[in-house]
């Protein structure tokens, strides 16, 4: 799934148009507060869904997701991924996002384990595993949390629900493979789309390589 950080913000539906393949668009929700960059909020997302029928991922790296993410699940994205550093009330959130219509999705920064969390599972519809430390695009691509993927694989093949492992950082055709051997399911990337010559031929590749959603 091609992650609009990378597009041109001034030019967004051009480029929502140059990725007709992708299974989904993933927006970059950023504050300022809960990492150190700002992006898009509520009025583009709410702009991007009048111009484009694609699946909508909204990834917010914002504080008191709380407060603000329902509004999003409202605006129309199918999925909406809150950062469980951030949340005050993951079921209950968890519950909100679903009862607007959307997918409720839960993320983990590099250094936040996945087991704490195991019992909030069955509430998700997705758990986002970030392979980068979250802010920025293109940085490289953070192996040690390879492990925590397969743990989380683990976890949720015992439930034995479909909920998709998402991973977003640093995702190209150099790094997929051993993402997809770790037991990930969906993928986001922005620089290896964005910055390719052809970005909806780089879609096909890496859903290629992958199985199953890119
Ligand atoms: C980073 C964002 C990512 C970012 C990934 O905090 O959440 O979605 O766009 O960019 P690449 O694929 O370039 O690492
Ligand atoms: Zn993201």
């Amino acid at each position: 799934m091609p992650s609009l950080l990378a597009a041109d913000f001034a030019n967004l539906q051009r480029d929502i148009e140059s990725v007709p393949s992708a299974d989904g668009l993933h927006v970059d929700v950023m504050d300022n507060h809960f990492v150190p960059n700002l992006t898009v909020g509520l009025p583009v997302v709410e702009a991007i869904r009048k111009v484009t029928d694609a699946m909508l991922d909204v990834h917010l790296m914002i504080e008191e997701p709380d407060r603000w993410a329902p509004a999003y699940a409202e605006a129309g994205a199918e999925s909406v991924t809150f950062h469980i550093e951030a949340a005050q009330a993951p079921v209950r959130l968890a519950r909100e996002l679903r009862s607007a219509g959307a997918r409720a999705a839960m993320a983990l920064k590099p250094a936040t384990p996945i087991e704490p969390y195991a019992d909030l599972l069955p509430e998700l519809d997705m758990v986002l595993i970030m392979t980068v430390e979250p802010g920025f695009g293109g940085q490289p691509f953070l192996d040690l949390c390879l492990p925590k993927i397969a743990r989380a694989r683990a976890l949720l093949d015992g439930l034995g629900k479909d909920i998709w492992l998402q991973l977003d950082g640093g995702i190209s055709e150099e790094t997929i493979e051993r993402c997809i051997a770790a037991g990930a399911d969906a993928f986001v990337a922005g620089s290896a789309v964005f910055g390719a010559d052809e970005p909806d031929r780089m879609v096909t590749t890496l859903r290629d390589r992958s199985g199953v959603v890119s």
